[in-house]
C-alpha cells in the first residue's frame, strides 16, 4: 500500500467557501488580518519575485530573535509550521516508531507521523482534561510527542509540571505554540535547560499571515541545524520572509489583535453560556462548545450556521472529540454579534416546533 493511501484526516477539507460575505469562524484565522505594513511591504516586494528566496531566512531569523530575545542559530523557519512537524518527523523518526498524540487535538500531528512511516499513539484526554500520568507511560514505548499549547480545539493546556514531566522521560516532546500570543504564556525559555524540547510557533494566527505559510521552530542549536540539513532551502519565500519581518515590527497592530481577541473570546464565552451551551474555557483565539443543550448534533448545528453563510467548525469530524462538540473562531465584534444572533434564531425555531 502507498502511505498516501494509509487512512488519515484530509486536510483542509471543512473549508467550504472562501471570500464574499462569509463570516468565516472555522480556522482560527486573525480578525484582522495582517498589519497595513505587511501589506504595503507585500507590494513593494512584488517586483523581486524573479529572484530567490535567502535560503537561511537570515533577516527574517534576526527578527524573531529580536522578538522572543533569543540567538537566531536556535530557530528554524518554515513553510507554515506544518511543513517543521513533517521536518521533525523526517529527521528525528524512524519507521514503525511510536509517536504520542493527545486528543483530540490538532490532525496534522497526525499526518506529519504517518507519511513518514511513525505510528500514532493516541490517548483520550478524558472529559478534555489533561492527565500527565496516563501520557508519561504511554510516551514511555515510543519515540516522541506533539503537544499543543494551548490544545485545538480544547482551548486548554497541560500544566508546567506535567509538562516537565513528559520532558523528564528524555523522549523528543514538540509543543506547538501556534496560539501562545493569545495564551500570555510560553515555555521558550526551557529550551536552554531541555535539548529535547522543541517549541514552535506560526505567523498564521495572531500575525494574521495564515495564507503566505511562515512558522518556525524554536530549540538547541543541535537540533535546529538537523531540521535546517532536512528542510527544503527556499520553502519559505520571498514575500512570506518579508512580510514576517514587517509584521514583527508592529507591535501596536498586534497588541491590537490580542486585545481585540481576549474582548470577542469573554463576549462569546458568556453570551454562549447564557444562551444554555457548554463551553470549555479557552486560552486561545477560539472556544469549543457542545450543540447538545440546542437539541441538535454538530454536523446539523454546522449545516443551519453555513445556510446563514456563517462557518464555524463541526468537530465530528476530528478524532477524540466525539459528535456534539463545535468550534467557534473569534471574530470581530460584528462578526461574533452576527454569530450569536443566529444562534438566537437556532434556539427560538426549536422551542417553536
Ligand atoms: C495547534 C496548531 N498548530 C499549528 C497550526 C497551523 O500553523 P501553520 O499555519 O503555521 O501551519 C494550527 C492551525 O490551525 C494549529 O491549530
Amino acid at each position: 500500500m502507498l502511505r498516501a493511501e494509509v487512512k488519515y484526516p484530509l486536510a483542509g477539507s471543512f473549508q467550504r467557501a472562501e471570500g464574499g460575505d462569509v463570516i468565516k469562524l472555522c480556522s482560527n484565522e486573525s480578525p484582522l488580518g495582517p498589519s497595513p505594513k505587511v501589506v504595503e511591504v507585500l507590494k513593494r516586494e512584488a517586483e523581486s519575485v524573479g529572484r530567490y528566496p535567502d535560503s537561511k531566512a537570515m533577516e527574517l531569523k534576526e527578527a524573531i530573535g529580536d522578538y522572543l530575545r533569543i540567538d537566531p542559530s536556535r530557530v528554524c523557519v518554515g513553510n507554515g509550521s506544518d511543513e517543521i512537524m513533517d521536518l521533525i518527523c523526517k529527521a528525528f523518526m524512524d519507521p514503525g516508531d511510536k509517536v504520542l498524540i493527545p486528543i483530540p487535538t490538532f490532525s496534522q500531528y497526525e499526518i506529519a507521523s504517518r507519511v513518514n512511516g511513525g505510528k500514532p499513539n493516541f490517548v483520550e484526554l478524558v472529559n478534555f482534561e489533561w492527565c500527565t500520568e496516563d501520557l508519561v507511560d504511554e510516551l514511555n514505548g515510543g519515540r516522541l510527542a506533539f503537544i499543543a499549547r494551548p490544545n485545538n480545539p480544547t482551548g486548554n493546556s497541560i500544566d508546567e509540571d506535567g509538562l516537565k514531566g513528559l520532558l523528564e522521560t528524555g523522549k523528543l516532546i514538540v509543543v506547538d505554540e501556534a496560539y501562545a500570543e493569545f495564551s500570555g504564556y510560553s515555555v521558550l525559555d526551557w529550551t536552554d535547560a531541555y535539548d529535547n524540547l522543541i517549541v514552535l510557533r506560526t505567523f498564521s494566527k495572531s500575525f494574521g499571515l495564515a495564507g503566505l505559510r511562515v512558522g518556525f521552530a524554536v530549540g538547541s542549536p543541535r537540533m535546529v541545524e538537523v531540521l535546517e540539513r532536512v528542510r527544503p532551502p527556499f520553502s519559505v519565500n520571498r514575500l512570506a520572509q518579508r512580510a514576517a519581518v514587517a509584521a514583527l515590527g508592529d507591535e501596536d497592530f498586534l497588541q491590537r489583535t490580542i486585545n481585540l481577541v481576549k474582548e470577542g473570546r469573554s463576549y462569546l464565552q458568556s453570551e454562549l453560556s447564557d444562551i444554555g451551551l457548554r463551553v470549555l474555557p479557552s486560552d486561545a483565539n477560539f472556544l469549543m462548545a457542545s450543540s447538545c443543550p440546542l437539541g441538535t448534533n454538530a454536523p446539523q448545528f454546522c449545516e443551519y450556521l453555513a445556510q446563514r453563510r456563517i462557518l464555524i467548525r463541526d468537530l465530528s469530524g476530528f478524532r477524540g472529540a466525539g459528535s456534539k462538540w463545535v468550534r467557534i473562531t473569534v471574530g470581530t465584534p460584528e462578526e461574533n454579534r452576527q454569530f450569536i444572533d443566529a444562534l438566537e434564531e437556532f434556539r427560538r425555531g426549536k422551542n417553536d416546533r
